[in-house]
């Protein structure tokens, strides 16, 4: 392994280099990616909630929602149809998801974004321009597979931004990013492309807020229309950056890596960096079977937390409220204004709540932030479960909210939404990154992914059809859900804070039960990028 870089002042390495324009673009665009998924995540709730989108596309639901004042509160919006429209993105996206790897290997990095940027741009002009109801799904299928590619791409150029802010250069193949990054701010890092999908349903939430006062009520064509301009830069930029020297070296055309590098980086010498990208892709190369391997006996813990993690993230319920706050808000009898601006407070929330995650993560730890952020999700699901109930019964008795009541709801999905935006929405995706070995990494970040997105789409597509048969019982399920995996996270997931991605062997050969599984020297395959990596800073 080549020693390369120079050690920096927290002893990890680092590569000469400018913040070129290149590099700051390319930021941009990746800032883009993020920012799309959560756009297309929070959109669909408030469009739902909008009587003119409801009236021209779903007539039944409409009628039972405006006309029919005897109708049970809890089922006005139960509809498949309905739900579809929302949850088709994550089916395809979990698709997608599948093979963009495989084409981002095959034809680069650029290809791959620019094809995520066409789906983009067809999904959202098809959306915006909606004449029937397949056409919205057609529309949010496409938009889905577009996710797939971009965030294959955006996810990585994210976190090297944030690499470039702490003045460490990077540029890595993806799946080193978590080990690339220095291990003190790792966890902050990785939060950075959480932040840009906040940043994106926020987004969503305003524009649904004002686009629904348009007179005539067409707003929802520009609510969804308007992931076109993220779509468009996202294609523009595919076809203005050239590819990155990781995918040009991991096709084969090494001279041209170099010369991309040196034009990147903006100084002449990048032999160092150039070396280590050559010796990184021939490790991960090398891994003939990471499906087989991912089976053996010592992942089995790795295993077990690329399957548990993302299926207990997605049963916390946050979809239920990132998706259907409006609807939600309007089921309690909020007006479409105030559910509205309900939504935009939440996402608010949401947004502010994930910078504390990115300042505190490397600090309190991994646990910590799970445990209470548990804790405060149990609490707040409780009280409007009780809120709710108290209110509509088990009948769902139609009914005005008071003031007070609606301000103690609202306070406490604040709360709740403040608790998974700084626990579980960034650490379901943070600490599956850091866990796995380059033997197994890439398998298990798909296991991840898949899960989930299946999940994801399976709250989605059933979340009102439940709340119309459990009525406010349904925020008790969740919390029941947030019970389990704050224990499973007590008793089985060791803390991965501060630890150099080459020592993880460790956390795992320490734990009560999973050292039955990871016996010593059998963990490690001295294939992990970090180990050499580190080796070679020692010898500079
Ligand atoms: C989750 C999404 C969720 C988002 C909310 C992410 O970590 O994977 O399902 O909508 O957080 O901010």
């Amino acid at each position: 392994m080549p020693a390369g870089g120079f050690v920096a002042g927290d002893g990890q390495k680092a590569y000469p280099g400018k913040l070129t324009p290149f590099v700051l673009f390319t930021c941009v665009v990746a800032a883009m990616g993020g920012l799309i998924f959560g756009y297309d995540i929070g959109i669909s709730g408030g469009v739902t909630s909008m009587p003119s989108f409801l009236r021209r596309f779903f007539p039944s639901v409409y009628r039972k929602q405006q006309e029919d004042a005897t109708t049970n509160q809890y089922c006005q919006y139960d509809s498949p149809k309905l739900t579809l429209f929302t949850s088709s993105l994550y089916l395809a996206a979990l698709i997608s998801s599948l093979v963009a790897s495989t084409v981002t290997r095959k034809f680069g990095r650029r290809l791959s974004m620019l094809f995520g940027g066409i789906l983009f741009c067809a999904g959202a002009l098809i959306n915006g321009f909606a004449k029937h109801v397949w056409m919205l799904i057609v529309g949010r299928i496409l938009l889905g597979f577009g996710i797939g590619f971009a965030n294959q791409v955006c996810q990585v150029d994210i976190i090297i931004f944030l690499l470039l802010l702490l003045s460490v250069y990077n540029n890595s193949v993806p799946l080193y990013l978590s080990e690339m990054a220095p291990y003190k701010y790792r966890g902050a890092l990785n939060i950075g492309f959480q932040l840009s999908i906040t940043i994106g349903i926020l987004v969503a939430e305003v524009l649904n807020y004002f686009f629904a006062k348009i007179k005539g009520g067409w707003g929802w064509r520009l609510s969804l229309g308007g992931a076109v301009v993220p779509a468009l830069i996202i294609t523009l930029g595919s076809l203005v950056l050239p590819d990155t020297p990781n995918s040009m070296i991991e096709r084969g055309q090494h001279e041209k890596a170099k010369t991309k590098l040196r034009r990147i980086r903006g100084v002449d010498d990048v032999s160092q960096e150039f070396d280590d990208l050559v010796a990184a892709s021939k490790e991960s190369q090398s891994i003939e079977h990471p499906w087989t391997n991912l089976l053996r006996r010592k992942y089995r813990p790795h295993l077990t937390m690329a399957i548990m993690i993302p299926f207990f993230q997605q049963l916390t319920g946050i979809n239920v409220i990132m998706f259907y706050a409006p609807v939600l808000f309007n089921t309690i009898g909020f007006t479409t204004d105030a559910s509205l601006m309900s939504a935009v407070v939440t996402g608010s929330v949401n947004v502010a709540a994930t910078l504390v995650s990115i300042y505190g993560v490397d600090k309190w730890g991994r646990r910590f932030l799970f445990l209470e952020g548990g804790t405060q999700m149990l609490i707040c699901q409780a009280v409007v479960a009780a809120c709710i109930g108290a209110k509509f019964g088990v009948d769902g008795t139609p009914g005005e909210l008071p003031k007070w009541y609606a301000i103690v709801v609202v306070t406490f999905i604040c709360i709740y939404v403040a608790g998974f935006a700084w626990s579980w929405g960034p650490l379901g995706w943070l600490v599956p990154s850091e866990i796995f070995p380059l033997e197994i990494r890439s398998a298990a970040q798909s296991i991840t992914v898949s899960v989930n997105m299946i999940f994801t789409f399976i709250i989605a597509q059933i979340f009102l059809t439940m709340l119309c048969h459990l009525k406010f019982g349904l925020f008790l399920v969740f919390a029941f859900f947030v019970v389990v995996m704050s224990i499973f996270v007590y008793i089985f997931l060791p803390e991965t804070k501060g630890i150099p991605i080459e020592e993880m062997g460790q956390v795992w050969r320490s734990h009560w039960y999973w050292s039955r599984f990871v016996e010593d020297g059998e963990y490690g395959n001295g294939l992990q990028m970090g180990k050499s990596s580190n080796q070679g800073t020692k010898h500079v």
